[in-house]
């Protein structure tokens, strides 16, 4: 990942807050398998890491007492905060987890966010200290592998540097090792999902109405102009074996700690 700024990022969130939910079919998707995941313990706490809209907010209050949100997107917080009175949020940077948060959760889930984190190795060794004794965490975010049939486009096309590079599923579990988190049995499965749009648009406009297009891949070369688009288009419409078919498979790691 490049040195994208995270003010990037968040205000290209922010920007789609109101229409987020409408569009976020993967992450609701994805969000819904990770709450597969997790037992039903009778938490007291829980953190959301990236809480986006707080889609999942009633969910998570079905697992925990209590519900906190964290966001680096201020529009994102704001519309937690008016949907969602009850729930506590935090204003801030999941990659610099120590300075917001107190040690007190026993549940910590984040869900299609950590993607955008710039220090996934740091933000694994912060767990155990916003965490209490007993406690686990759950993450869901998408892999290398991700959008594979997007990039193969772009690449046809002679164009690269489009998709952004994802973390791969080894270097997930090497900073998983390299957070030594001794005190936990840590489980990492990864899971592909597919979905079905009626043409390569349908997938860019997806993408772009969610807020997930910054780029952060430092091969692009140029901005994404009209004749790109115009050759993506012709060139997917030319190769897709049914008509209005557009397939997207999305590689997803769940990570499960559990406190030993
Ligand atoms: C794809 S949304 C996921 C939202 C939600 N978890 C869901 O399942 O719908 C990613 C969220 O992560 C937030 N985000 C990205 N980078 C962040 C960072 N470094 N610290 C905190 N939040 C961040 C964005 O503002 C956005 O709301």
């Amino acid at each position: 990942m490049s040195a994208t700024s995270v003010n990037e990022i968040i205000d290209n969130f922010g920007s789609k807050t109101k229409f987020y939910d409408q569009y976020s079919r993967i992450q609701k998707l994805s969000g819904q398998m990770l709450l597969e995941r997790i037992p039903d313990l009778n938490f007291q706490r829980v953190l959301d890491l990236g809480c986006g809209t707080g889609f999942f907010i009633p969910n998570l209050q079905e697992l925990a007492r209590q519900v906190t949100c964290l966001d680096a997107s201020e529009q994102m917080i704001g519309f937690v905060k008016a949907h969602y009175p009850t729930v506590d949020t935090i204003l801030g940077n999941f990659d610099d987890l120590d300075n917001y948060v107190k040690s007190n959760y026993d549940l910590i889930v984040s869900n299609y966010s950590l993607q955008w984190s710039q220090n996934l190795p740091k933000l694994f060794a912060s767990i155990p200290r916003c965490s209490t004794k007993k406690a686990m965490f759950a993450f869901a975010f998408p892999v290398e592998g991700s959008l594979s049939e997007l990039k193969q486009a772009f690449r046809a096309i002679g164009e690269d540097g489009f998709i952004n590079e994802f973390y791969t599923e080894a270097q997930v579990k090497q900073y998983l090792a390299d957070a030594k988190l001794n005190n936990y049995s840590v489980s990492v499965t990864t899971e592909t999902v597919r979905l079905v749009y009626p043409g390569v648009l349908d997938v860019l406009r997806s993408i772009s109405k969610v807020g997930a297009y910054t780029n952060t891949n430092e091969k692009r070369e140029h901005r994404l102009s009209k004749k790109i688009i115009r050759d993506l288009v012709q060139y997917t419409q030319k190769n897709s074996e049914k008509a209005n078919v557009f397939n997207i498979s999305w590689k997803i790691c769940f990570i499960i700690g559990t406190r030993v």
